[in-house]
């Protein structure tokens, strides 16, 4: 069974009180039977404070925006993988197409990051899971290069772990498989309104998982989340569609009621 998961990305958004109350509201709002997991994705600066919150909370987890490559030392401004765990975050966003586009990051630092979270020993309850983003621009899309542009993002970003998984044993691509998430997101729908269709999805996340497959880990088993101007008014249709496995959301994850309605769909 993949998990379903519904992730609220408040960007550089939400002081500190603002925060905080939209946490506490949609904590009130979340149905006992809660089905879905929801993830608070908020600054660094509020992370400690909003995972303390979420705490003994059945199914309510948090992550940070991002993670340094490093693991530890004179990185003025870096925090790293150990620290986010340390105060209680269960994820790690990595490759947002926000950080790639204005940071400059590439498949490489993304897949350090990605090693920097999942090293060191332990079951997968002990690391940092990675929500691996993922997608293309309208110009690769009009190209017809989809597939290649994600197949380049995914085998770079699980390179050296794949090198990990030789040299480990099997146990780390089981880890990959119970821990990480991805989630699709192309360049063309973030923050612009523009939903993709469900078609779109279905078959783009259809030949995520093939990718999956391609690269020695067993797609079916891997969480797929869709992100790009979901809304109340679109998710319903959405997450009906099977190969969608929840949602990393950005606008609509700043107000109460429009994340709720979202995870209620569930
Ligand atoms: P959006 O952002 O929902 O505002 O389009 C999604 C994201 O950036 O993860």
């Amino acid at each position: 069974m993949r998990k379903n998961i519904v992730a609220g990305n408040w960007k550089m958004n939400l002081k500190r009180d603002e925060g905080l109350n939209l946490v506490n509201d949609v904590i009130n709002l979340l149905p006992s039977d809660n089905e879905v997991e929801v993830v608070f994705v908020p600054s660094f600066i509020h992370l400690y404070k909003v995972n303390k919150m979420c705490l003994n909370l059945d199914k309510v987890n948090t992550a940070s925006q991002n993670v340094s490559k490093e693991e530890r030392g004179a990185f003025t401004g870096e925090i790293s993988a150990k620290m986010v765990k340390d105060i209680g975050a269960s994820y790690v966003l990595l490759g947002h197409s926000e950080r790639r586009q204005y940071f400059n990051e590439t498949n490489e630092d993304i897949n350090l990051k990605m090693i920097a979270a999942l090293t060191g020993g332990g079951t997968v309850k002990d690391k940092l899971r990675p929500i691996l983003c993922i997608g293309e621009s309208l110009e690769e899309r009009k190209a017809n290069l989809v597939e290649t542009t994600l197949k380049k993002q995914l085998s770079e970003s699980f390179k050296n772990v794949e090198f990990l998984n030789r040299s480990k044993a099997t146990s780390l691509i089981k880890y990959i498989q119970d821990g990480v998430i991805i989630a699709y997101e192309p360049i063309w729908a973030i923050g612009t309104g523009e939903t993709a269709t469900s078609k779109i999805i279905t078959e783009t996340h259809q030949m995520i998982r093939k990718i999956l497959n391609d690269i020695g880990f067993d797609g079916q088993k891997i969480s797929i989340l869709y992100g790009g101007s979901v809304n109340r008014n679109n998710a319903k249709e959405l997450i009906a569609l099977e190969d969608v496995d929840g949602f990393l959301i950005g606008g609509a994850s700043l107000d109460v009621e429009h994340f709720s309605d979202i995870y209620n769909f569930f």
